[in-house]
């Protein structure tokens, strides 16, 4: 399943972090914000539970989320997308995948795990913001599945057809939510129009 959440703030401040005139502040502020609002129709659909409650009205019935929330971003740009999400979730526990893109090859290089228990019965977000190759996220996916992860999300803010098909044929039960779909990649491995590289502009490393 592929869902484009293509919301009118979600495009605003899109369009904001595009912008190569946006600053790093502007840029991450920006992310989180769409972080927040993408969490919101990406938890749609987590199962609820009954509980039995008493309101200062009297006893009723409520509902509360009845499975565990894991959010693991891919560093170092997932990061950006941690702090919105959670806002939302705040129970939710966090795993971290490292992984960079070797700049010749486009192949992920992986330098760094770490993830809480339990990853079989819970909900697992790996979140990133650019889906390229889609090489990262296919890798991130395959180690989260290896820790016995089976309902997965992938939240992305962008991609690339490409990334998306690499992900539909290698991890076709992954549910992948973006922000915008866009047009393709260029001979570098870049998203076109995408928002250059993400990492970078989040930390201000370039
Ligand atoms: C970027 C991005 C993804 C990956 C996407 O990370 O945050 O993880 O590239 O590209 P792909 O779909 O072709 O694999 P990068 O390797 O630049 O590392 P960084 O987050 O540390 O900047
Ligand atoms: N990684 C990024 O940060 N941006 C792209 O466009 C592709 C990969």
């Amino acid at each position: 399943m592929l869902e484009v959440l293509s919301h009118p703030l979600i495009t605003h401040k899109l369009t904001i972090m595009r912008n190569k005139d946006t600053g790093t502040k502007d840029f991450r502020e920006n992310l989180d914000e769409i972080a927040e609002l993408m969490a919101y129709e990406v938890c749609r659909d987590l199962p609820t539970r009954p509980v039995d409650i008493e309101t200062p009205m009297g006893k009723t019935t409520g509902y509360e989320i009845s499975k565990e929330v894991v959010i693991v971003p891919i560093l170092r740009a997932g990061i950006g997308l941690l702090d919105g999400i959670r806002r939302l979730v705040p129970t939710a526990k966090v795993g971290f995948i490292g992984l960079y893109r070797d700049e010749e090859s486009l192949q992920p290089v992986e330098y760094f795990a770490k993830f809480p228990k339990n990853l079989e019965d819970a909900i697992v977000m790996v979140v990133d913001p650019m889906l390229a190759t889609g090489g990262s996220a296919v890798d991130a996916i395959s180690m989260v599945k290896k820790r016995g992860a089976k309902n997965i999300k992938l939240v992305c803010l962008v991609g690339a057809p490409e990334g998306v098909k690499a992900i539909q044929k290698n991890h076709p039960d992954v549910d992948v939510y973006l922000a915008a779909l866009d047009d393709h990649l260029n001979e570098t491995g870049y998203i076109v129009p995408g928002l250059g590289d993400a990492g970078d502009r989040i930390f201000g490393t370039k």
